[in-house]
């Protein structure tokens, strides 16, 4: 009789997605071995407190303190490192790639801060490194750009990529939530990142937004010319402006590419997405992304973009794919090789120049209320030739002070960033003015 071959698969941090993992794996796991003809030994996984209680059955034979002892079994083929970080994960991915293991990884920061590092282990010692879970929870996007859209070359790749900041979006303007209480919500949710600001402050869609543009493009958007905001600063005057003229705040990453001029812009930032965008109707914690490819036209992709079974689900498929190509299935779509000649290629590719990166924009400014005050305001346009496009204005009755919300037509950043620093040196103007980018994908 033909025995089939034994996978041990061993798992690093067992927090809300390590958790989500081991419960499906569990449950599915004779499926999973029918299905993939081999024995699947959920082996071992590494724990920071022994002792704590946890939501998942799990014996406590299986668990360790030390993630060295998953990671060095010679019986575990493939690694999941859901410890998250950038310290002890780098440790302990780089040890597992150098024994040629698979690990699988959720671990966006990680990529972004040592992908090349990481992908050099794996072509020396012929592991392999897959990150599905990474961006966009349980959307496979990863897969999308690397197989089912590999004809393509895209221009423009727009999404929501945070759940944490889109529950929030949709809590406040939806149902009049402060931010505080949408966040907590999103937190007991299991949504956010142990450290919210990382959420809040876009820099985890920032990460997301550089492994798509890394993928799609063959480089690495350096930070310094990638313009991160997070959603912090969002008021009610926000939300009433975008509602009143049909528009929907949402945290946006934006990667355009200009094959014509060889640049790409990289961004992320509270935007007000037309009513109309298919983007603007993705709320709660789903993430949407739409990719526009010279071949296949727009294709959006939406789903939960964070929390324990979505995660886990992105994490499961590329145990399966592991599991396929360590017993000889063949892979397909863009193989490491691939992406190592994209990289070459991304190489002549420049970050756009503020001239180059256009759009409408908005913007609220808390103004001295005395007459005449608008007037100052608006000459800063005239002057740098930035033409208004709406405008409200809110009394706030014996505050000696009123709101202003506008929008631009289409502009350059640098021509915005001009009147935004008049305006700053303006005594009238009485608190940080508050820009946001009206998306468009034509701009
Ligand atoms: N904290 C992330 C989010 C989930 O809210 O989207 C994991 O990427």
């Amino acid at each position: 009789m033909k025995t089939s071959r034994t996978i041990g698969i061993g798992i690093l941090g067992f927090g809300t997605v390590g958790q989500g993992v081991w419960k499906h794996l569990t449950e599915k796991k004779s499926d999973l071995e029918s299905r993939l003809g081999v024995k699947l030994d959920l082996r071992k996984v590494a724990v920071r407190n022994l002792k704590k209680k946890r939501e998942v059955k799990i014996s406590s034979a299986k668990l360790t303190p030390n993630p060295f002892e998953v990671i060095d079994d010679p019986k575990v083929h493939v690694v999941c490192e859901l410890i998250g970080g950038t310290t002890k994960a780098r440790e302990c991915t780089l040890r597992a790639l150098r024994q040629g293991k698979v690990v699988v990884s959720a671990n966006k920061a990680l990529l972004c801060e040592h992908g090349p590092e990481i992908f050099q282990a794996v072509r020396q010692h012929g592991g392999q490194f897959l990150f599905e879970a990474s961006v966009a929870g349980g959307i496979p996007i990863i897969k999308a750009i690397r197989e089912g859209l590999a004809a393509n070359h895209f221009e423009l790749i727009v999404g929501i990529l945070n759940g944490t900041c889109n529950h929030i979006l949709t809590r406040m303007g939806e149902d009049g939530l402060s931010f505080a209480d949408a966040l907590k919500e999103a937190q007991e949710l299991g949504y956010a990142e142990a450290d919210p600001t990382l959420d809040v402050d876009g820099i985890d869609a920032w990460h997301k937004a550089s492994i798509l543009a890394w993928l799609a493009h063959g480089k690495w958007a350096p930070r310094n010319r990638t313009l991160v905001e997070g959603i912090r600063n969002i008021g009610p005057a926000d939300i009433d402006f975008a509602r009143r003229f049909g528009f929907a705040l949402k945290h946006l990453a934006v990667i355009r590419r200009n094959f014509e001029k060889d640049w790409m812009t990289v961004g992320v930032y509270p935007a007000l997405v037309p009513n109309g965008d298919i983007l603007a109707r993705v709320s709660g914690v789903n993430n949407g992304i739409t990719l526009r490819g010279d071949v296949v036209g727009a294709t959006t992709l939406a789903g939960r973009g964070a929390g324990q079974d979505a995660t886990a689900s992105a994490v499961i498929g590329d145990i399966i794919d592991a599991i396929a190509s360590l017993t000889g299935s063949a892979r397909q779509g863009l193989s490491l090789d691939d992406l190592q000649a994209r990289e070459k290629q991304g190489q002549k590719i420049r970050m756009a120049e503020l001239d180059e990166i256009v759009s409408p924009f908005y913007l609220r400014l808390s103004l001295l209320d005395k007459a005449g005050v608008s007037e100052g305001v608006y000459r800063i346009f005239t002057k740098h030739k930035v033409s208004i496009a709406r405008v409200i204005q809110y009394e706030h009755p014996n505050q000696g002070r009123g709101t202003v919300t506008l929008s631009t037509y289409p502009v350059s950043e640098r021509k915005m960033g001009a009147v935004l620093a008049e305006l700053r040196r303006l005594k009238t103007v009485l608190e940080e003015p508050f820009l946001l980018r009206i998306f468009s994908p034509e701009s």
